[in-house]
């Protein structure tokens, strides 16, 4: 087919789901953010009263969880179990759980053959920490987008909620944590793919890392 995967790796908040998402529509592609699914999966533990160090129990859970993506007429729609936890997933308590749970081997297995499975038709632009790596080694354009931890912390704060707001201080901090964690852990941490453009998008616009991207997918259709 002429249709390719696309792999967006790279820390928090380099603002891979705006760009997946725009790099899709513009490819009449499918856009998959993964990270959508490992928060999913925390909001059910927390919901569950589990902790992200209690393996056996997050085993037990994730085996027992239906987690879809969907289009919606405001973009992807994530259901748990069938329900809508689109807004749920973005709250600051499953974002400061959410790298835990995702270093939890069984929680990964599962998403990863679930993921694998919504790009095997290609034409999937997926954003998240090991597509490039583990989940599609294979696609054919693989980018890594960076920026500084000030500037992810600085977009961050500007996308939170008035009630969510918290010192952008405190924001990098939490950032450059969940950075260490996701690049720390055993199974497929955060690291750039040996066959990735890196894009550092500090100093560029969503509109300018987009056409970056587009350009290099034309190079290889
Ligand atoms: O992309 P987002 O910031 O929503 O991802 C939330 C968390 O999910 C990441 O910090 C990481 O711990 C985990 N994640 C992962 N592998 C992916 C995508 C996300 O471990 N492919």
């Amino acid at each position: 087919s002429d249709r390719m995967n696309v792999a967006l790796d790279g820390p928090a908040g380099a603002g891979k789901s705006t760009v997946a998402r725009q790099v899709a529509k513009r490819l009449g592609y499918v856009y998959v953010d993964t990270g959508a699914m490992y928060r999913a999966v925390t909001l059910a533990a927390i919901r569950s009263g589990i902790r992200p160090d209690e393996a056996d129990k997050l085993r037990e859970l994730v085996a027992s969880l239906e987690i879809a993506l969907m289009p919606g007429p405001e973009g992807q729609v994530v259901l748990l179990n069938g329900e809508d936890v689109t807004e749920q997933i973005r709250t600051r308590d499953v974002t400061l759980s959410v790298s835990a749970v995702a270093a939890n081997e069984a929680v990964r297995a599962k998403l990863v053959d679930l993921q694998r499975k919504m790009a095997s038709e290609r034409g999937i632009v997926m954003d998240g920490r090991d597509i490039g790596t583990h989940v599609l080694p294979d696609a054919e354009l693989k980018v890594f987008l960076t920026a500084s931890v000030q500037i992810r912390a600085f977009r961050r704060f500007q996308e939170l909620k008035e009630e969510d707001r918290v010192p952008i201080e405190q924001l990098e901090r939490e950032i450059a944590e969940r950075d260490r964690s996701d690049e720390q852990r055993e199974i497929s941490p955060l690291i750039c793919a040996k066959d990735a453009v890196v894009l550092d998008s500090s100093d560029m616009t969503i509109e300018q890392v987009v056409e970056a991207i587009l350009d290099m997918s034309r190079t290889k259709m």
